[in-house]
């Protein structure tokens, strides 16, 4: 199957929506989710690198400047941003500067970009606690609620701490993704290849306390998306540092998430709610373990692993792609904003439970465009 006309479609509305949008960044909607449009909106959440990606995508897919000036006009919003230290008292730093700043450098080399992304990379070691050895999820250092937690989502933070590392020949960058990603892998996966969302530390002494949710279905059920930011996450983290306990880590996420997805291949929203009619999709996490896969597949190869768990992975890869663009794409609306629907935010908080989500959107393209022209997305150099 061949997904040019995805492409295509998906090209065209972003088009659209910078032509009809200006500046502004599609947002998660608050509550009610009936009208398929995005909500449009200043650059102050953790979500916006995500859009600024598919405009580097469709730069890179199609040439046309209109692209590359937008979003060129993106990344000086990521400075001023940066600058004045807008909402980034949390570890969302990779997901908005990678795909804006790592993006303009890959792509062509802009060293402002790259300064950038550099000065991004030092803001997220701010959050690195020695004591615990990890990076802090959300909130300021000893925040009673949050000071102590990690979550499964910031192994795709780390990608921008291992890049600046190899940018600069300082070890700090690198050293503490590494032990970041360690205690990621000691306390976030489970024995059963299952992973928690989020996890506790004691902020006193650094012991472990609890495994926990925050957009799960409850503390020790597996989160869909959570499960496919780790099956990526590890599966980088192998890229940056050729220990083959990451590999074998996004492995083991990858066969939990391949079992368990639903007949069309798309998975529900957490793995342990009763699945059927009714529940709520997360287009977005198979999206995103899609690429994982891919990113997994591409080590396996060089590897020479062409055994059957690499033609599992590969089938998957290749019948969620089907799905996602047979029966949760828009590429019958051509007046829609989104570019994938039915992905859920956060359900239990009735926010966003099946909606457009930007991410869903990015890492569908990503997917599409790695499949199809070889394009990887931001998340490290090509070679
Ligand atoms: N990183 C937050 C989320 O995936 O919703």
């Amino acid at each position: 199957m061949t997904y040019v006309t995805a492409i295509e479609d998906a090209v065209s509305k972003i088009k659209n929506n910078l032509l009809r949008r200006g500046d502004l960044f599609p947002h998660i909607k608050n509550g009610d989710s009936s009208e398929k449009h995005y909500v449009w909106r200043e650059n102050t959440d953790w979500i916006e690198g995500f859009y600024t990606g598919m405009v580097w995508l469709s730069y890179e897919y199609t040439g046309d400047t209109f692209f590359r000036d937008a979003a060129v006009r993106q990344i000086d919003d990521f400075r001023r941003r940066l600058d004045g230290n807008v909402s980034l008292n949390h570890h969302d730093i990779g997901f908005l500067y990678c795909p804006s700043a790592l993006a303009g450098w890959i792509v062509e080399g802009s060293e402002e970009a790259r300064r950038l992304a550099l000065d991004a990379a030092d803001k997220l070691l701010e959050r690195w606690r020695p004591k615990g050895q990890y990076i802090q999820a959300w909130g300021p250092e000893g925040d009673p609620e949050n000071g102590g937690r990690i979550i499964i989502d910031c192994l795709m933070n780390l990608p921008l701490l291992f890049w600046a590392s190899e940018q600069t020949g300082e070890l700090k960058y690198k050293e503490i993704a590494v032990k970041h990603a360690d205690l990621s892998r000691r306390y976030l996966v489970r024995g059963d290849d299952s992973s928690y969302h989020t996890f506790y530390f004691d902020q006193e002494d650094g012991k472990p306390v609890r495994g926990g949710t925050h957009q799960g279905f409850h503390d020790g059920s597996t989160w869909t998306r959570g499960q496919a930011w780790g099956i990526y996450g590890f599966a980088l983290c192998y890229r940056y540092t050729g220990n083959p306990l990451y590999l074998e880590t996004s492995k083991r996420l990858a066969r939990y998430f391949i079992e368990r997805m639903p007949e069309d291949h798309v998975v529900y929203w957490d793995f342990d709610v009763t699945q059927g009619e009714g529940t709520y999709r997360d287009s977005s996490a198979s999206a995103i373990a899609t690429c994982g896969m891919l990113e997994l597949l591409e080590h396996l190869e060089q590897l020479g692993q062409g055994d059957q768990e690499y033609n599992d992975i590969r089938d998957a890869v290749q019948r969620t792609m089907q799905s996602l663009y047979e029966n949760y794409s828009t590429r019958d609306q051509p007046e829609a904003e989104g570019i994938l629907q039915h992905g859920s935010y956060y359900v239990r908080g009735n926010l966003g439970p099946d909606d457009y989500i930007i991410w869903g959107d990015y890492y569908y393209l990503e997917a599409l465009l790695r499949m199809e022209k070889g394009i990887p997305g931001y998340w490290y150099e090509r070679g």
